[in-house]
């Protein structure tokens, strides 16, 4: 069995999980769902990158310890994972034991092994993306300078240890350049290496602070808090349990061959993903991740989210007025991976109203519909295909089938996405042309019976592929139409027996349409 282990970026607990952090964390679920879906052995870590300046400091700003505040808001991201509906296999927090002490060893080997110094570091620190800079890489504006986000800037002169990835820029280059595919999509590469890397530009890495306290120390030298990206970085192979008495996750899903290794992560941070983090492993002597998918931003009409603008979406309300299938659909479909995208309220009800109520909810309800009319509510036995309308729509669904394997192959979703609307829509077509009121009125039992069987077979396909999307509309709909949990298998909807002589039920509303 092939396998798979997919992640999302751990994210900071210094406030509540907004619109972008469940876009992240959804889209990661969905291509665990999927290979799921196609019979891969799969593994999805998600989780909260608990130290740093920035909690150390809000929690501060609340009068409760820096543990207490991460306590708290980790709990409300898997609340609202739950909420959601998102399943993982591990959800990791960087205060646990076993981290710490994974992290404090490679920090050690990395030192043994000559790969860290100690120095002193000048220069400018963002708080609020825990990111270094220098004057020359720093916005400058009336003698202040910011980060590309548009956070002012603290100076540091601090001693500091050191890693050594100068030595490794040509290296980074050429994986970067030989490997198209580490980083989807393929643009953000050329970026990384004219802003990063190009001319010798990449410095080392400061990698430990001393003037505050909440992070994890050295063992070297306790006034040295390990830096919290180095920190975070290795959760994706510590929650597997690297450097831990059981490494056998590690084992199987990192450093075997076999098992395709991914991580989903925003645009903004992708220089520690492709840049840091291949240099790390590569100090460690472990293998790379295969790929990188780098997502765009969702933005709203005034910009991106953040808390200073106050424009920030809390996706607990979105939730709680359309459901959570509604908002799983919304953001598997709208929200764009290569670009970034604008979130309205109007954009939500006509995606629900078009893609969920009229054609989903609508084909599945009209399919029962016509058993009910025309054959007692059973489904015929498969004998067709008949006419040339059932020819093209079997011929359809097979090159349904293999595209959207390949696609999930591929962690394509969105184009999976698309692919099947208009595989219901072909559906909606097949029907408007096959007429089946016509076989009735001219008494062709035959076609009628091959029709429906067929209708049925279509949306049982169209089920089965959104069943890792909708939730609870996947259980309406096989307690409606009487399917067994098994005949949604993938391998199984080529066979078109396999709904022969089932009965349906009532047929009710899945989707019901917002007014506007
Ligand atoms: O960066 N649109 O955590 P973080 C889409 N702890 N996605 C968004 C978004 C938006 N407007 N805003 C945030 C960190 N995200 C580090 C990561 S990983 C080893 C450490 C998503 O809490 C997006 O995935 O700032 C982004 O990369 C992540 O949240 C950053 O979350
Ligand atoms: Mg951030």
């Amino acid at each position: 069995m092939k396998k798979f282990y997919v992640t999302t970026p751990i994210f900071y607990p210094s406030g509540k999980p907004h619109l972008g952090h469940a876009f992240s964390a959804l889209y990661a679920s969905l291509l665990a769902e999927y290979k799921r879906l196609l019979g891969y052995d799969v593994y999805f870590a998600t989780g909260t990158d608990e130290h740093g300046q920035k909690i150390e400091e809000t929690a501060k700003s609340k009068n409760i310890t820096p543990q207490e505040l991460v306590d708290n808001n980790s709990d409300v991201f898997k609340k609202l994972w739950n909420k959601m509906g998102i399943r993982y296999d591990y959800f990791i927090r960087t205060t646990n034991s076993c981290h710490k002490k994974a992290v404090q060893e490679t920090f050690d080997f990395l030192l043994k092994k000559g790969f860290i110094y100690l120095g002193n570091w000048r220069g400018l620190y963002c708080i609020s993306c825990e990111e270094n800079y220098t004057e020359n890489s720093a916005i400058k504006k009336d003698s202040e300078f910011f980060c590309e986000h548009g956070h002012k800037l603290v100076s540091k002169n601090e001693e500091s240890y050191f890693l050594k990835i100068k030595s490794f820029n040509e290296w980074i280059i050429n994986m970067l350049s030989n490997n198209k595919d580490f980083i989807y999509p393929h643009n953000r590469s050329k970026e990384l290496i004219n802003n990063f890397l190009s001319d010798g530009k990449l410095e080392d890495l400061s990698i430990t602070r001393t003037t505050f306290e909440w992070g994890i120390k050295t063992l070297v030298n306790s006034k040295h808090v390990i830096y919290v990206w180095l920190d975070a970085l290795l959760n994706y192979i510590t929650l597997l349990g690297y450097k831990s008495d059981d490494d056998s996750n590690f084992k199987k899903y990192w450093i075997s061959d076999d098992c395709e290794k991914v991580h989903l992560i925003g645009k903004e941070i992708t220089r520690f993903h492709c840049i840091y983090w291949p240099i790390i492993l590569k100090m460690l002597d472990l293998p790379l991740p295969n790929k990188i998918i780098s997502h765009g931003w969702i933005i709203t009409n005034t910009g991106k989210m953040s808390k200073s603008l106050g424009n920030v979406i809390d996706p607990t309300d979105i939730i709680d007025n359309y459901g959570k299938d509604a908002f799983r659909y919304f953001l598997a479909k709208e929200i764009s991976i290569k670009d970034d995208s604008v979130y309205s309220d109007d954009k939500f009800i006509t995606t629900f109203n078009t893609d969920l109520a009229n054609n989903y909810g609508n084909l599945i309800n009209r399919t029962i519909g016509m058993l009910k009319k025309y054959n007692n509510n059973i489904v015929p036995k498969y004998n067709g295909p008949i006419t040339y309308n059932d020819f093209l729509i079997v011929k359809t669904q097979n090159e349904f089938l293999s595209k959207a394997k390949e696609l999930i192959d591929d962690l394509n979703i969105k184009d999976l996405i698309d692919l099947i609307c208009d595989f219901e829509n072909k559906i909606n077509n097949y029907i408007e042309q096959s007429k089946p009121w016509d076989f009735l009125k001219n008494n062709m039992k035959q076609n009628l019976d091959s029709f429906l069987s067929i209708l049925v077979n279509l949306i049982r396909t169209t089920i089965a592929f959104l069943k890792p999307i909708l939730i609870d509309a996947t259980e309406l709909a096989i307690q409606q139409l009487n399917f067994d949990k098994e005949i949604l298998l993938i391998d199984s909807l080529k066979d078109f027996s396999k709904v022969d002589n089932i009965t349906v039920n009532e047929a009710k509303p899945i989707f019901v349409r917002i007014s506007q």
